[in-house]
């Protein structure tokens, strides 16, 4: 590089080598070692010496991850070594059959001491397939699959990836090497990305493996660099290396040193019913992933025995997918209902033609609210797709608009509560429509005392639903006090209650009247106020007459307690009715230690964050959320940098496997007790 003093091109090789290593760190590892402002303030020396010396500026720069400029059209790539397909398999059996024809093809059995088959076993990623080539270690190359001879060229997308290495690291890196894997969305980041086109009013991608291939699929590949897509590496097609690996997880051992990410899942086992015992292990952590994978696949791992095997047709005999059940399916909207709230908030159910979808049988979908019905364009009738992934509740993903019915009709937002017939308001800025009823509307009554009853708050042994529903319906109750002035008579008397169950009910009403401040100010069901918030409530403020009196300025001084959540503190304590049904409750009997603000012991974990996985054998979950809660710290669903401890019980997964890449300190439940029993 002429004009280029040696000692700038020596600093710009530098600053290149460092980014590259953390980038590694942070997108193939997740395990950054600098912060987020450090790596930034790199980059920015980097692209200052690219402004200042563009002839600098290479492929393989970590500033090109950015994007460059449109394309007109993609170019067609053929494959020099076809992508291949899967066969399936969809039991055990077909497994087994799968096992025996490789066993029968090898000649299995006249192998002495090779009795059974070692296979790698590894997840199969819900994404879109691609091939990566680098020669003499750079990457030259990214293609789609297309039809597995001919895909199109999306380099300056792949470019974009941050976890697809654009030099091979390490020194023994292969003069050819063509990487084939995986690129997808992880779940939070195609959540984000359908908030974001939810917020815009724009159409949303039914799934991230849509989103993952409408982003390859862009021109524009700024429009990708935007995308947090991933890529895991899987297979390799063309390979020219001095060494090259005996096996399937040596060869992924290998891409893992030059710089790819491998799944963290693969595993190596021997023998058909390993590969069964791992597709049940999977098949149970599947919703805890944060990425979609809808199977297993299984390859003999030894790469000589994989070359005797060879192929037939499309697909190679060494390796099968055992798909799990489907996540998303087809069925149809039979008719929609509303539901009025504990809030008052009106949520549209979709009422469907049972289908089985996520492993279980569904009937209904939230369609949240009139936007949504808005935003799917549904109408009673329409054909749609439902989707039930790791976030467990159906919903309807899409319409498939070519198999509307003649008949279709529009569903009407009611402008009058369906149960009370209020009318339905919906204040300016807010997605949720609700009734005006109050506690006047009978929905509102019924929730408001299921809530106060259930087992996080009151915890009314036997007050179920149902109970409520017919005690409300029967004129025995019209408010959470008056379960307090319920007698056995007056229960007996109803229809289907015997006078056993009565009295039972009765007597776990009166247990129920011991409680704790923070349970109480939860069972009020004041809106935005968790258990969380309630126990801070109560730990901040002590009693609740220092609760009902605080004003926004005080709530706003206690963390975790933003403007909103103040504003709805603030009206509900505001409102005589529900300042008339503490007093209420608490002259039945309703009562709790204060919790002494002076004699209160210092919180020792206020500002820590906690996190507990796995199965907890000795206490309930519940009760060691409690525990931390009381002792100040916040209990978060998942690990992260800021995660301060970790307590993982058996069968603890990828939070316990993320806690100790990331060093974070993890504990046992048995250690835990201890720990709580030490007062810390
Ligand atoms: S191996 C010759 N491994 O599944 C072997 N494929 O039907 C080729 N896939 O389009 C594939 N995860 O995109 C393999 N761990 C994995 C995979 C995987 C997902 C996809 C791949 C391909 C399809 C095969």
């Amino acid at each position: 590089m002429k004009n280029i003093p040696t000692n700038v091109l020596m600093e710009y090789e530098r600053v290149k080598d460092t980014l590259d290593q953390h980038n590694h760190r942070y997108y193939v590892l997740d395990d950054p070692s600098i912060p987020d402002s450090e790596y930034d303030r790199q980059m920015r020396q980097l692209q200052d010496l690219e402004q200042q010396y563009p002839a600098l500026i290479s492929d393989d720069s970590p500033s090109q991850r950015v994007g460059g400029k449109a394309l007109d059209a993609f170019t067609q790539v053929r494959h020099a070594v076809a992508m291949l397909s899967l066969e399936n398999a969809f039991s055990d059996t077909e497994l087994d059959d799968f096992d025996r024809r490789l066993k029968d093809r090898l000649n299995f059995a006249a192998l002495k001491d090779l009795s059974e088959i070692e296979f790698a076993c590894e997840p199969k990623l819900d994404g879109v397939a691609v091939s990566l080539l680098y020669e003499n270690g750079h990457l030259i190359r990214g293609a789609t699959r297309g039809d597995g001879s001919v895909g199109e060229d999306i380099t300056a997308n792949v470019r974009t990836i941050n976890s697809i290495p654009l030099k091979l690291r390490g020194d023994n890196t292969p003069k050819l090497l063509e990487v084939r894997g995986e690129i997808y969305l992880p779940r939070p980041g195609f959540d984000a990305l359908n908030a974001k086109a939810m917020a815009a009013g724009e159409k949303t991608f039914v799934n991230p493996r849509n989103a993952a291939a409408g982003s390859l699929r862009q021109l524009d590949s700024k429009v990708t660099a935007s995308r947090p897509l991933e890529m895991c590496a899987y297979s390799v097609g063309q390979f020219e290396a001095e060494v090259t690996p005996d096996s399937h997880t040596h060869m992924l051992e290998a891409l893992g040193d030059w710089g790819f990410k491998i799944n963290e899942h693969l595993q190596a086992v021997k023998g058909v019913e390993a590969c069964k015992d791992y597709y049940r292990a999977m098949a149970e952590r599947r919703d805890t992933l944060t990425y979609d994978i809808d199977g297993i696949v299984y390859k003999v791992n030894d790469l000589g025995l994989q070359q005797r095997l060879g192929f037939v047709a499309k697909a190679p005999r060494w390796a099968i997918a055992r798909k799990f059940p489907a996540q998303e399916e087809m069925t149809q909207l039979l008719d929609v209902e509303f539901q009025v709230g504990r809030t008052g908030a009106i949520t549209p159910v979709a009422r469907l033609e049972p289908v089985f979808v996520g492993g279980v049988t569904v009937r209904n979908a939230t369609l949240h609210n009139g936007d949504e019905i808005r935003r799917l364009g549904v109408c009673v009738g329409d054909t749609v797709i439902i989707r039930r992934a790791g976030d467990v509740i159906p919903k309807i993903a899409k319409v498939v608009l070519e198999k509307r019915p003649v008949d279709a009709r529009a569903i009407v937002f009611p402008d009058r509560c369906p149960v009370c017939q209020s009318s339905v308001q919906r204040a300016e800025g807010e997605a949720v429509a609700r009734c005006s009823g109050g506690l006047f509307c009978g929905a509102q009554i019924k929730e408001a005392i299921k809530h106060f009853a259930s087992r996080k708050a009151m915890d009314i042994d036997g007050l179920g639903d149902k109970l409520v529903e017919l005690l409300v319906d029967a004129g025995a109750i019209y408010s959470v006090a008056d379960l307090y002035e319920l007698t056995p008579d007056k229960i007996a008397g109803l229809e289907r209650m015997a006078d056993k169950s009565a009295s039972n009910l009765v007597a776990a009403i009166n247990v129920s009247k011991e409680t704790t401040l923070a349970k109480f100010l939860y069972a009020l069901g004041i809106r935005e106020v968790g258990e969380a918030t309630a126990q801070t409530l109560a730990n901040n403020f002590g009693t609740i007459e220092s609760v009902t009196k605080a004003d926004a300025e005080q709530l706003l001084e206690v963390d975790d307690i933003g403007p909103v959540v103040a504003k709805h503190i603030v009206n509900f304590f505001n409102n005589p009715d529900n300042l008339s049904i503490i007093d209420a409750l608490r002259d039945a009997g309703v009562s709790w230690s204060d919790i002494d603000q002076n004699a209160q012991p210092s919180q020792p974990l206020k500002g820590q964050t906690w996190v507990l996985t796995g199965g907890l054998e000795i206490m309930s979950r519940a009760e060691a959320k409690d525990r931390l809660q009381e002792l100040g710290a916040k209990v978060a669903g998942s690990v992260s940098a800021k995660t301060s401890r970790v307590v993982a019980g058996p069968g603890a997964g990828s939070k316990l496997a993320k806690a100790e890449s990331l060093d974070i300190p993890v504990m046992t439940e048995e250690e835990f007790v201890a720990f709580l029993a030490r007062g810390q």
